[in-house]
């Protein structure tokens, strides 16, 4: 069973590979590569519900997806991302649904996007046994606040960045995302903290990266400026089906293969 001390293990030593997965069979897929860790994003809202950005997402969809990419996961380390207002409002209720995600649904540990009201938090889900991811820079359960923009270009935007960082490690934090941030900020986290850096858009100097299945395989309509397509699943697709509706309209499938009759059928009418 994958543990967050095979992940910190990781750092400084080589690249720590992480990437989202929404459901069984990706996951599996995702998992037989060989990568390090797969994050149920609630990135799930843009990129396979259809929602504009990720706040409509609720814990009851995570809680069903980080199932299956669960039973769909054998080495990968699976972490388990807390939708918008699950988590922050009240200490309590945080707390179980954080904990759901271990106890009932398979993760191995949660993230939450943080700030300095999850400094708390991070702590008490560390002593509790439920090892805590924290994502620092952009954050889309944000955007109404800051929008999909880069983040800590200004000093003390920075300097703020650097500060939770420290803090997160200090609460327990077993690793920090950091997003759309200048790469020598995401450097210099890196080289303060001992805990692993994974960067989406925060440049090479981090320990791991992390990017969203659908952008990696291109089965995205659009994708944020840092993410690389690095297959055209989306065209694959729509290939085979344009070859499945051509062969229902010519009649060339189904075949007799497809197909079987019953002899004792054929005195029916
Ligand atoms: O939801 C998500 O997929 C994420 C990653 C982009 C870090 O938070």
């Amino acid at each position: 069973m994958p543990t967050v001390r095979d992940l910190q293990a990781m750092a400084g030593e080589e690249p720590i590979t992480m990437l989202t997965a929404y459901d069984a069979v990706t996951a599996s897929i995702v998992d037989d590569t060989g990568v390090d860790a797969i994050l149920v994003g609630d990135s799930m809202g843009n990129a396979i519900l259809g929602h504009d950005d990720t706040l409509p997402v609720t814990l009851e969809e995570m809680a069903s997806r980080v199932g299956a990419v669960a039973r769909g996961t054998d080495d990968a380390l699976v972490v388990a991302d807390m939708p918008f207002l699950s988590f922050g409002a009240d200490e309590g209720e945080s707390i179980r649904n954080c904990g759901r995600m271990l106890k009932e649904e398979g993760a191995n540990a949660v993230k939450l996007e943080s700030g300095p009201h999850t400094v708390d938090l991070t702590e008490r889900l560390t002593e509790l046994g439920i090892p805590t991811m924290a994502h620092l820079g952009l954050t889309p359960q944000s955007v109404n606040q800051t929008g999909y923009t880069r983040q800590a270009t200004a000093r003390e935007d920075a300097e703020e960045i650097l500060d939770l960082a420290r803090e997160h490690e200090a609460a327990g934090a077993f690793a920090l995302v950091l997003e759309h941030i200048p790469a020598n900020l995401a450097g210099k986290v890196t080289e303060t903290v001992d805990i692993p850096t994974i960067g989406i858009g925060a440049g090479g100097d981090c320990d791991g990266q992390v990017l969203v299945f659908t952008d990696v395989v291109g089965l995205s309509e659009s994708s944020p400026p840092f993410a690389e397509q690095f297959g055209d699943v989306r065209s694959e697709v729509a290939d085979a089906v344009d070859e499945y509706i051509d062969a229902v309209e010519s009649g060339a499938f189904p075949a007799e293969s497809h197909s079987h009759t019953a002899d004792e059928l054929d005195d029916l009418y």
